[in-house]
């Protein structure tokens, strides 16, 4: 019987508690769980709970830590001392592993240990352990996601039910697939992390947050919905994965999706994935983003994997695109008139301007974009991508990459 602790009884830790009870033939102990406040209400449970996680992380007699913690920077010093402490460590905290991959890879090849972060990426979809395995030796185009369910909610009940913005927010938070602060989800910055992760999982690299563009959804206006609704498309906010000649690329932004896309009908909190394989060809997985049980799933999903296997991942090639060599078609839409001289796109495709409204569209350099975003920000544009973009070459290049330990990645 493997004895595992909990580290965080919120939401996720709860339902992982709840997702136990509810199967007792299961061959694990929870020896104890760790939060961080005293004297408030929780759900009754006969597991000890206490606020050292020491206590947990010392005991050589737990074997796994479950990290469900809302706290970047304590988790990766808990996952820091599990796995210097002989203990594979399954979180669901996508700032932590994404923002830490390096530290983590290292102490991984240093310590054997393992992290698994399944409930991190795509909710209840097993993306990270299919691209670990089946998916492992399939050349892969190109993946592409909705992985954030509270921005699809909300862009869910703008289009399907023409609220607005605001309101559309305040329902995501009253029935709790928002959080009282949803900066990071409707800025982009939960699907940059999903999708850091992503290329780290499918070709082995670790490409710096600052090079994977992103943009969110605050700033669409009504123009920009009645501009989409013209063309018979929606918004949804959607992660990038492109291998190219030059090693992979990654962006984050919202897109126009017309109706044939599968992703058009992609709807609330549930999120989606698109795996373009050379040979399988295009699959899509789609299921609940986020919730107690479904994370729980996930992260019963890696415990199990953790127990099962024990080895290190091997090493890889890595390649990283140099964000220049991408041009992607974006809608840029402001206030005030945009002028191409700053914008700089490679090329304008189409264009309108009023006395409120102005947009163009363009194939515009990643690196570009990447330079623009405070002043984009600032200004609060809108910024949503077509889906072309134009690329030196397609060509798959992810030899042993999937896995890699640290010493595989550049400097
Ligand atoms: N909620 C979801 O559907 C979902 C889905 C996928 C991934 N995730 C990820 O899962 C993680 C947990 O999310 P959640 O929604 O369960 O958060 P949550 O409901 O806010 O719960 C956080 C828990 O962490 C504990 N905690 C915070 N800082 C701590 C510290 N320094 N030491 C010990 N315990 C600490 C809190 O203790 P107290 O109870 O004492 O406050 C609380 O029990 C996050 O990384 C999130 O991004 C969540």
């Amino acid at each position: 019987m493997k004895k595992i602790g909990i580290i965080g009884y919120g939401c996720v830790g709860q339902g992982l508690v709840r997702y136990f009870a509810q199967q007792p033939h299961l061959p694990y102990t929870i020896a104890g769980i760790a939060v961080k406040r005293v004297g408030i209400p929780r759900p009754e449970t006969s597991i000890p709970i206490t606020t050292n996680p020491e206590v947990l992380l010392e005991d050589p007699e737990i074997d796994l830590i479950v990290e469900a913690i809302d706290d970047a920077t304590a988790a990766l010093a808990y996952a820091e001392a599990a796995l210097r402490n002989g203990k594979d460590v399954i979180t669901a905290n996508k700032k932590m592993v994404a923002t830490s991959l390096r530290q983590l890879l290292a102490l991984q090849t240093t310590t054997g240990r393992r992290v698994w972060f399944e409930a991190a990426v795509g909710g209840s979809i097993p993306i990270i352990t299919l691209l670990d395995g089946y998916y492992k030796d399939e050349p892969l185009m190109r993946i592409r996601g909705i992985l954030n369910g509270t921005s699809n909610y909300v862009l869910t009940k703008i289009f399907n039910e023409k609220l607005d913005y605001n309101r559309a927010l305040r329902q995501a938070q009253q029935l709790g697939f928002a959080e009282s602060d949803p900066t990071a989800d409707v800025s982009g910055k939960d699907a940059w992390y999903k999708s850091k992760l992503l290329a780290y999982q499918a070709f082995g690299v670790d490409i710096a947050l600052d090079n994977i563009f992103h943009y969110g959804i605050e700033y669409l206006t009504h123009d920009d919905i009645q501009y989409a609704r013209s063309k018979n498309k929606r918004i949804k906010l959607v992660p990038i994965v492109l291998p190219t000649q030059q090693g992979i690329a990654s962006w984050v932004v919202p897109h126009f999706i017309d109706e044939n896309d599968p992703f058009y009908a992609i709807d609330n909190e549930y999120n989606s994935i698109e795996i373009d394989g050379q040979f399988l060809g295009k699959q899509h997985l789609t299921g609940k983003g986020a919730g107690a049980l479904p994370t729980a799933g996930a992260l019963f999903g890696d415990l199990q994997r953790a127990t099962r296997s024990g080895t290190l991942p091997e090493y890889g090639t890595p390649g990283i695109a140099d964000p220049a060599s991408i041009a992607v078609e974006v809608y840029i839409r402001d206030r005030h008139v945009l002028s191409n001289d700053v914008l700089a796109f490679d090329h304008v495709r189409e264009g309108y301007l009023d006395d409120h409204y102005h947009y163009l569209i363009g194939h515009i350099g990643l690196d570009r974009l990447i330079a623009l975003k405070p002043w984009l920000e600032k200004r609060r544009c809108t910024v949503v991508a077509t889906g072309h973009y134009i690329q030196k070459d397609v060509q798959p290049q992810r030899a042993h990459a999937r896995t890699l330990g640290a010493a595989a990645l550049p400097h």
